[in-house]
């Protein structure tokens, strides 16, 4: 494992490789969904870079910007196992030389629902980092794991719209044991808060049985209603969408695919999941 903190270096190190390059972007805290992804993407490509990088301009609060969890000398420590990946930590200024700033795109409906309403301007944030990674290294795959559901359909549209040629690789959610699905924020969890977050995947596993008999306005209201009285949790929404435009529904249609989606906060601690519903 090599570290680099300049693109540039980074770069001049693949500059006489051959075979395939994948990508793996995080911002670090790294838990076993992140090294599932590292570990597909070193499974089917030649080399891999895994970022570690905090992207300031994907925060629109700055208590959370400066609440996200770093642990670089266990990050480094666990990378340890890929002997193989080159490591980019970069400082702010090797991917924003000039302003710390977010470009606009336009996604149409996909940015302004759920994290794009209750986050303004993320996934400004998200796109222009991950453009960024994506046009100084050129990965031919990059791996985004599907907790984060919505990012990883905005970052396809972003790859189509801006006609670059990394295939985005999705990835499935790594869960907890009570089904908690991973993420550098649980560990931001206060004690006695923590056994209050299975209610995520349970409302989520409830939703799977519910559309049997359910079509989506009422499914989201009979799983919202379940939070009324839940302790130490406040729910910020609960939405059933179709699966691949994320578009809503007043009916399940069998020839559609559809999805649950969550986010809440258990004591300070934002957290989201989502699950396959058909
Ligand atoms: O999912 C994340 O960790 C971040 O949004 C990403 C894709 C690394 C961009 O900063």
């Amino acid at each position: 494992m090599k570290t680099f903190i300049s693109h540039k270096k980074l770069n001049n190190e693949l500059r006489n490789s051959e075979g395939s390059l994948g990508l793996v972007a995080t911002m670090g805290s790294l838990h076993r969904g992140h090294i599932s992804l590292i570990e597909k993407a070193t499974a089917n490509n030649t080399n891999v870079i895994v970022s570690i990088f905090i992207n300031p301009t994907q925060f629109d609060e700055n208590q959370d910007l400066r609440n996200y969890p770093k642990n670089l000398q266990n990050d480094l420590q666990l990378l340890q196992n890929f002997p193989n990946i080159l490591v980019y930590i970069p400082e702010i200024s090797d991917l924003y030389p000039k302003k710390i700033k977010a470009k606009n795109y336009d996604f149409g409906k996909l940015d302004k629902i759920m994290e794009g309403e209750f986050r303004p301007g993320h996934f400004n944030g998200v796109s222009t980092i991950v453009e960024k990674l994506f046009t100084i290294f050129y990965p031919d795959f990059a791996y985004f794991g599907e907790k984060d559901f919505q990012q990883v359909i905005i970052i396809k549209a972003l790859v189509e719209q801006q006609e670059l040629s990394t295939k985005i690789i999705s990835c499935p959610t790594i869960r907890e044991n009570d089904g908690l699905a991973m993420s550098s924020r649980n560990q931001l969890l206060k004690e006695g808060y923590r056994k209050n977050a299975a209610i995520i995947h349970n409302s989520l596993l409830e939703a799977k049985q519910l559309m049997k008999s359910m079509n989506p306005p009422q499914l989201e209201k009979t799983v919202a209603a379940k939070f009324f009285n839940a302790e130490g949790v406040d729910l910020e929404y609960f939405k059933v969408l179709t699966n691949d435009s994320l578009a809503e529904r007043k009916k399940f249609n069998k020839a559609e695919a559809y999805r649950a989606f969550i986010a809440c906060r258990i004591g300070e601690v934002r957290l989201i999941d989502n699950i396959i519903l058909t």
